[in-house]
């Protein structure tokens, strides 16, 4: 069957002008892009006290970079209000990740970049700096969107090639930064940067940015993962070296021939099967980050989850991944393999995050299974009643 032509992508504020397609074609992973006034009247997700009350939180990832002095410096959260420094005070920067996973408005502005797949999405980030304050100049293995908040704050960015680092800094610092491109973002700019460009952001003023970070796992963060999988899989056969019949030895140091073999031979010709490959893909890309914990919450009847369900309808947690692939569906690192009714709703809820009291009515009455795996998800806190409102029972831990 002829597929539809896709239908003409409208230009797009957040991208300049550019329309979806433009951008990927000519910028993602390719060049940066700043974008003037791409959100304007950006309004913060978080104001300052409030971030500092997030990097108090041991749950939340964040780092205070500081440069008094011309001397570089380090610092791990979570911190006491008291042991972060005031605004007055010059070049330092406080840098939270995962905002996203802890408040709605600043998950709010990640989907806004729906435009890239959920699976490579990582996080976003928010960076409160004094007047001078940076991370120096660096460069990241992600793509980024960096949003500028509130303040000034002057970015230099050099193209991809000199990587030396500066030896002997708690941060990986550029040793040969030269850059060719440099902009004054004002509040409601914005500055896409390829991974491997160098960057440097420096505050003009006290300023608050916005990182919209996306992952690409490398062979060796995939295969490890894949691997321990493997090993630990109680299902897989698992047979053991044997040899009935060895002749005594003389050297009892040296590795047996048909020892070696054998292990080679297993290492060589180790074949997972494509349906656990695949499944493994799922569950990978779909793990939540490791700070993610869900709280279940009072478990509730799967009659009365049907009848709220239908009436105020569903919606995902901001924390949960859920993506699909055939005809299989991946959340929070776990497989199902639904049915066919099933199937739509699933994606539909994957794709747009929540879905709507009047047809899931009529679904949940036609499919029992649909109803049994929301039930689930509903009391393991991974899907919540109502298609907006504030979480039940969310927390971090
Ligand atoms: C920042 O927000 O200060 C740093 C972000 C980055 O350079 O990756
Ligand atoms: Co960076």
């Amino acid at each position: 069957m002829k597929r539809p032509a896709r239908p003409a992508q409208a230009p797009f504020t957040l991208l300049g002008g550019l329309s979806v397609d433009e951008f990927m074609t000519r910028h993602w992973q390719r060049r940066p892009l700043l974008v003037r006034q791409a959100l304007p009247g950006v309004r913060p997700p978080v104001d300052a006290e409030g971030l500092m009350a997030l990097a108090a939180d041991d749950a939340v990832e964040s780092r205070l970079v500081s440069a008094a002095g011309g001397r570089w410096r380090l610092d791990r959260g979570p911190f006491e209000r008291e042991d972060l420094p005031s605004l007055g005070r010059k070049r330092w920067t406080l840098l939270v990740q995962g905002v996203d996973l802890h408040l709605d408005s600043a998950h709010e502005l990640l989907s806004r970049f729906r435009f890239l797949p959920d699976a490579r999405l990582d996080d976003l980030m928010i960076s409160l700096a004094s007047d001078q304050g940076g991370v120096g100049p660096h460069l990241d293995s992600y793509d980024v969107f960096l949003i500028q908040i509130q303040g000034r704050r002057r970015w230099r960015v050099a193209p991809p090639g000199r990587s030396g680092l500066i030896a002997g800094l708690p941060l990986k610092i550029l040793a040969d930064f030269q850059p060719e491109h440099d902009w004054l973002l004002e509040p409601g700019d914005m500055l896409y940067l390829p991974p491997g460009w160098g960057h440097d952001g420096v505050a003009d003023g006290p300023c608050m940015t916005a990182s919209v970070g996306f992952r690409a796992p490398s062979r060796l963060e995939f295969l490890r993962e894949f691997l321990a999988q493997a090993a630990d899989d109680p299902a897989g056969s698992d047979p053991r070296f044997g040899d009935a019949g060895r002749a005594p030895v003389r050297q009892a140091a040296a590795i047996p021939s048909d020892l070696h073999a054998h292990l080679r031979d297993w290492a060589q010709h180790w074949r997972p099967s494509s349906l656990a490959i695949d499944r493994f893909i799922g569950r990978f890309l779909s793990e939540p980050k490791a700070s993610v914990w869900f709280d279940p919450g009072k478990p509730i009847s799967l009659a009365a989850f049907g009848k709220r369900a239908a009436t105020r309808g569903l919606r995902l947690d901001r924390r949960t991944r859920m993506l699909y692939r055939g005809s299989a569906v991946f959340i929070n690192g776990e497989h199902v393999s639904p049915g066919r009714a099933a199937r739509p709703w699933l994606r539909r809820l994957a794709d747009e995050r929540t879905l709507a009291p009047q047809a899931l009515a009529n679904a949940l009455a036609r499919d029992p299974e649909l109803g049994a795996l929301l039930h689930q998800w509903t009391n393991a806190g991974w899907v919540l009643l109502g298609e907006t409102g504030t979480p039940r029972g969310a927390s971090q831990a």
